[in-house]
């Protein structure tokens, strides 16, 4: 059965390894499965629930579409676009915004953690904003959505929203119940300087993450200075439990290598976070720097990053609008 397949990364700037480990190295595999109906959404609308500087947005919508195709992803093969060109969208945002309960929504972690205590004067987009979410994915009769495990909760309220849909309106099945698909390991990467925070665009040290704009000498020098502990490393997994700067990195080594934790433990397990080190920044730097140069070169050809976003629109849009006039009639309009 042919997988349709959904996902979104917002254009915020700094994308980096967890971002890359965490999703768009599986958005390049179902990718290359020819199997797969693809379609990679540059989600300018969710990065609009913060503030954001109108011109860097520009050009931060164009480069996570380079790093789209810089990771892998072929423009040819699977649709990439950026959703504030389809307007269907926030249309179906609203509409499934008056069948959520606030209840449902009150429950998001994810909200809690970005508004903080300055909880009134959060934008109310950022508070809905999971409902969005779920409305791109199920715009696109989406089966399965390659996510970060910080996305799991909103996945599950987009399955919610759709089986209440279905219900509500007596459509059984009209809105499709996406699978997310979360690697069982490896898919939540933390912060290089504190094991226990996600690696995130936000945090103030660029030296928490490594971006994947980054150059090799940078690398080289964020992994010398990430975390560690001071014990050497174990040789069972059971050993890293409460060493989560130590599992961090040897979990960023086991995924970037393609390989199991035993395997990497097997390897390093014994020798001293030096010897790790010197390891996992090479492969870093072999996996990343090309990445990082092609982005580089996409970006300078913005004519061509327009006009991949545009023809990904001009698809998009023939989709996402028979699945919203569907849902109009549904409800009533
Ligand atoms: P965003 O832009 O924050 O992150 C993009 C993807 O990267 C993953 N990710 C991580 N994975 C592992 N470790 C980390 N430290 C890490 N940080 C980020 C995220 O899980 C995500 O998969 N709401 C989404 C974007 C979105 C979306 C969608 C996704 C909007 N609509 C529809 C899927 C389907 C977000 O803010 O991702």
């Amino acid at each position: 059965m042919t997988k349709k397949i959904f996902s979104g990364v917002q254009p915020t700037g700094n994308l980096h390894l967890g971002n890359y480990l965490g999703a768009i190295k599986n958005f390049v595999e179902l990718n290359n499965d020819k199997e797969n109906d693809c379609i990679f959404c540059v989600v300018d609308l969710h990065a609009i629930t913060v503030k954001q500087d109108k011109y860097q947005l520009k050009s931060n919508i164009r480069e996570t579409a380079a790093t789209f195709i810089a990771s892998g992803i072929d423009p040819s093969k699977s649709i990439i676009f950026n959703q504030s060109e389809v307007p269907a969208h926030a249309e179906g945002s609203w509409i499934l915004s008056c069948m959520a309960p606030m209840g449902w929504l009150n429950r998001m972690t994810q909200f809690k953690e970005k508004a903080g205590k300055d909880k009134e004067k959060a934008s109310v987009g950022l508070y809905i904003y999971p409902v969005l979410m779920a409305s791109d994915i199920l715009l696109y009769d989406a089966t399965h959505v390659p996510v970060g495990e910080d996305q799991k909760q909103h996945l599950e309220l987009t399955r919610d929203i759709a089986h209440k849909f279905n219900k509500d309106f007596k459509c059984d099945d009209f809105l499709k119940v996406p699978e997310p698909l979360i690697k069982e390991n490896f898919s939540r990467i933390m912060s290089l300087k504190d094991g226990l925070k996600k690696m995130s665009k936000s945090d103030p040290s660029d030296l928490s993450r490594i971006n994947l704009t980054d150059s090799k000498d940078e690398i080289v020098n964020k992994v010398k200075k990430a975390k560690t502990d001071s014990f050497p490393i174990p040789n069972d997994e059971e050993k890293l439990k409460s060493r989560p700067e130590a599992e961090n990195l040897l979990g960023i080594f086991s995924s970037i290598s393609n390989q199991t934790l035993g395997k990497t433990l097997d390897e390093f397990g014994g020798k001293n976070f030096s010897d790790l080190k010197v390891q996992l920044a090479e492969i870093l730097s072999s996996k990343i720097s090309p990445i990082s140069e092609e982005i580089k070169k996409l970006t300078n050809d913005q004519q061509y990053l327009d006009n991949i976003l545009l023809e990904g629109a001009n698809k998009a849009n023939e989709i996402a609008r028979k699945k919203i006039l569907e849902i109009k009639k549904i409800i009533g309009f």
